[in-house]
């Protein structure tokens, strides 16, 4: 039977997608919940893994159901995720220890602090591509060792496993304690502080000043190839799982930026700048990461620097829920075509600390500029501005590290349908922003990758040619205004700094 569709399964940080892809790369159906964002305290946050498991099976049913679709129909899954947040599950029960510590929690900042010792930040960035900060996965999973009752010893006795949540789905897909595969690709553990960014092998020197078994780390293979198959009793017998990118490899995948140079910017949660570099480590000197973008079978890996921004949409997530400034998410834009400017108030959301080109976990979000004027209007306008201004500072950090100055930027996730946010960023970084035809291109990416392991797609021309321009802004603001909101905002993230004891 000709297999119609391949299934991409997107954990995400707010929820959990899955979407069926045709051969043309479009979207034939979608399946979505949300789970819980659980803040014990303040700068903690985490997930309950056994939901996100849940919600994965739920919505890959509902996937296939609106799709009017089999399992038969399905050529191959491929699976994105979160990447950074740490699961830690007991091997013969399949039952996590601790709720999944996300990426942007901050309680590791004294285990950071100290790995880095003398040294500081920097001291294994050559190593691993990262500098030490609490948004990478090795010191949470120190954490739960550290902190759950009886956690260590179990760990030392070989019966823990760690994996980001794409382990953690694919464990599970493929028989949980009856015969998982525990595996995760090289993006994701790239991302981890534990990897060799040049052997792509677990450093065992980095499990050891973490004190973290070798034996509870996944193993690492390839972006594209066949890790296993969907267990007897679940929603995909038997269909070859064969695609695992962390989500922002898999939106520079499906944006096939595959040539040296090519850069896409994911909104989403946070938002997340990668520009291929190709198939050598490059490192950057002005606060960006190395990591791994992708790896096709047994091709050599392909490298990109990053720049992180660990708040975005959850800005606005925020301004709903804590702030209660609008009920729907959308509506923020609506808020904010109301007033011409921003009235003098900028937004810092510096909620994890601030991440590119700063690593300052010490930095608190503050609002400045306020003066009696300023209405909720200006605030929802100020914090779609926050999100230009954050891209412009990645933006002039790849300029500088690349040598070479952006032309365009291609862009993608749920915020990109935000079209007064497009606008603003095409005139703080004075280029045009492009939006394709299909802006979920993270699931896309994962589809790609799984795809062409098992030749529904052949390689990376088929992504090239399905790909199509959507929409595109340029810029139309005054050199002038555009500088002067910068220094504005550079001297808001100023205020940030030194807010923790
Ligand atoms: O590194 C964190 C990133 O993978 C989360 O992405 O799309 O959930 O904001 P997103």
């Amino acid at each position: 039977m000709t297999k119609k569709f391949v299934l991409a399964i997107d954990q995400g940080t707010t929820s959990s997608r899955a979407i069926l892809f045709t051969h043309q790369g479009t979207i034939h159906s979608v399946g979505q919940l949300e789970h819980d964002q659980i803040f014990p305290q303040a700068g903690w946050v985490e997930h309950n893994a056994d939901q996100i498991w849940n919600n994965v099976r739920e919505v890959v049913g509902l996937a296939l159901t609106r799709g009017n679709a089999t399992y038969d129909d399905v050529a191959a899954v491929g699976i994105t995720n979160q990447r950074e947040t740490a699961v830690v599950w007991d091997k013969n029960t399949g039952k996590p220890v601790y709720n999944a510590i996300v990426w942007q929690d901050t309680r590791t900042q004294k285990i950071v602090d100290e790995l880095g010792g003398d040294e500081g930040a920097d001291r294994y960035k050559k190593l691993t591509g990262l500098p030490l900060a609490t948004y990478f996965s090795g010191p949470k999973v120190k954490w739960i060792l550290d902190n759950v009752d009886g956690a260590r010893e179990a760990a030392d006795k070989g019966d823990l496993l760690f994996g980001t949540t794409d382990s953690w789905v694919l464990w599970n897909m493929t028989g949980g304690p009856n015969g998982g595969v525990h595996v995760t690709d090289v993006t994701n553990a790239s991302r981890t502080l534990l990897m060799n960014i040049e052997t792509l092998q677990w450093d065992e020197s980095m499990a050891e000043v973490m004190g973290i078994p070798m034996s509870m780390l996944p193993e690492i293979k390839s972006s594209s190839e066949v890790y296993g198959h969907g267990r007897k009793q679940g929603l995909v017998p038997g269909v070859p799982i064969s695609g695992i990118l962390g989500d922002q490899q898999a939106a520079t995948f499906g944006q096939a930026c595959f040539e040296v140079g090519t850069a896409k910017n994911t909104y989403g949660t946070g938002n997340f700048m990668l520009m291929n570099t190709g198939t050598e480590p490059i490192h950057s000197k002005n606060g960006l990461l190395t990591t791994v973008c992708y790896k096709i079978g047994d091709q050599p890996a392909v490298y990109a620097l990053e720049g992180s921004i660990a708040v975005t949409g959850s800005l606005i997530q925020w301004l709903r829920d804590n702030l209660g400034l609008f009920e729907d998410a959308q509506d923020v834009e609506y808020l904010a075509r109301k007033v011409d400017d921003n009235g003098g108030a900028y937004v810092v959301p510096a909620f994890s600390g601030l991440f590119a080109p700063y690593w300052r976990s010490d930095a608190r979000g503050a609002i400045v500029g306020l003066t009696r004027y300023v209405n909720k209007n200006h605030i929802a306008r100020a914090a779609l501005e926050s999100v230009a201004f954050q891209t412009r500072e990645v933006v002039d950090a790849m300029n500088a590290d690349s040598g070479v100055a952006l032309t365009e930027l291609k862009v993608d996730g749920g915020m990109v349908a935000n079209e007064l946010l497009m606008q603003f960023i095409s005139d703080q970084l004075d280029v045009e922003v492009i939006r394709p035809e299909v802006a979920e291109t993270t699931a896309l990416g994962a589809a790609y990758a799984a795809g062409i392991a098992v030749g529904f797609w052949n390689g990376e021309d088929d992504v090239r040619n399905n790909w199509k321009e959507g929409k595109r802004w340029a810029p139309a603001e005054k050199q002038s205004e555009r500088e002067r909101q910068y220094r504005l905002w550079k001297k808001a993230v100023t205020k940030t700094f030194d807010w923790v004891d």
